[in-house]
């Protein structure tokens, strides 16, 4: 067996990034070993290995995987040999309400990741991979299609009907963009290419804007609906597009709070949330038991998720380079 892995040292930075070797151990009663052979780039993945938000030691990267089994521990149930899995963002949190508010227990940040060929690690931190689809469509759940699930479904709990505003085109907003017209939503959606924006209406969209025009599209989207607003927002760029959003939301509406793509602090209008009674609801990926009713639903729905573009393992700077261009549509993958 092979055992490639990635790492990257403390600090982070693209110049630190090197290949080496990861042993997988033999499964314990309660773990699975798995042959990773894909994982999905997010801007939290961006964040680590650039050294944005670098790691505190060495840490193989990369908060998505997807694989196959390829050996199981005596009292595993749930799992065989030979079964596609995804893993979870946060292995320790199972089913009802969330439990971690950091990212101590995450793969990729806190403990090491998927950017590696084999892993073992409790059957309770993977799910079954949607049927039909390829490892590297299953890779990108983990994080960017189960937030995108559970800002709709859980915490907003949106229906038939209702009209939710997506944010530009990178993984989150596309999966939320698929989610929202599965659920019979509206859906306006924003980008700053208008190449993205006729992909965006292809993929369903009812209405664009392109955001670097209209800089106040708030007000944009508040004609769009007949000056009453979205009933969800998927917030997904922080303290530049926050007041925008809260113009954009009709009276009680829900934001739910994702991204930081402009920063991680920033002044918010508290008197506009108060005076439309806006529920702002602060989103961090989701649960096991929210993967699995979002995997039941991408079945019986036919979602594929879109990718973008593919890279080899070893090519993981090259495609975080290509991250930063903020070129892709939807998601970047690593076949491993
Ligand atoms: N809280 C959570 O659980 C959670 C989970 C996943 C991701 N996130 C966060 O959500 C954000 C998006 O993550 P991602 O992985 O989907 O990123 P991504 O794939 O890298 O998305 C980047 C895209 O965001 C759009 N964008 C950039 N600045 C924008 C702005 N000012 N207004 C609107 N759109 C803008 C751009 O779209 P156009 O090129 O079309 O303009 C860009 O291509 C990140 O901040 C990430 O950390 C949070």
């Amino acid at each position: 067996m092979t055992n490639k892995a990635i790492y990257v040292k403390t600090g982070g930075g693209f110049d630190v990034v090197t290949v080496g070797v990861s042993d997988a151990a033999k499964p314990k009663s309660h773990e699975i070993t798995v042959r990773v052979k894909a994982s999905s780039l997010n801007y939290h993945d961006y964040i680590v290995v650039s050294g944005m938000w670098g790691p505190t030691e060495s840490r193989i990267p990369m908060s998505d995987g997807a694989g196959e089994v390829i050996a199981v521990g005596d009292a595993v149930t749930g799992f065989k040999v030979g079964d596609h899995v995804v893993s979870l963002f946060f292995g320790g949190w199972s089913e009802g309400r969330p439990r971690f508010a950091d990212f101590s227990t995450v793969p990729g940040d806190g403990v090491d990741g998927f950017a590696r060929e084999t892993v073992t690690l409790p059957a309770t931190a993977f799910t079954r991979a949607p049927k039909g689809y390829s490892d590297a469509e299953s890779s990108t759940l983990t994080t960017a299609g189960l937030t995108a699930w559970r800002a709709l479904m859980v915490d907003a709990a949106i229906k038939p009907g209702d009209t939710v505003l997506v944010q530009g085109t990178g993984g989150v907003s596309i999966f939320a963009l698929q989610f929202a017209k599965m659920a019979g939503a509206t859906v306006i959606a924003t980008s700053s290419s208008e190449a993205k924006l006729a992909k965006l209406k292809q993929l369903g969209a009812d209405h664009t804007i392109n955001y670097k025009e209209h800089p106040k599209w708030g007000e944009v989207v508040l004609q769009l609906t007949n000056g009453e607003g979205v009933d969800c927002v998927i917030e997904v760029g922080g303290p530049a597009t926050i007041d925008q959003s809260m113009i954009a939301t009709r009276i009680g509406g829900h934001i739910s709070l994702i991204g930081v793509l402009t920063g991680f602090d920033g002044p918010v209008s508290l008197i506009t949330a108060i005076a439309k009674s806006i529920k702002l609801q602060g989103v961090l990926v989701g649960s096991r038991e929210q993967q699995v009713e979002m995997i039941k639903a991408i079945e019986v729905n036919g979602i594929k998720p879109v990718i973008d573009k593919h890279f080899p393992l070893e090519k993981i700077v090259d495609a975080f380079k290509y991250q930063e261009g903020n070129q892709h549509f939807g998601k970047i993958c690593l076949d491993i």
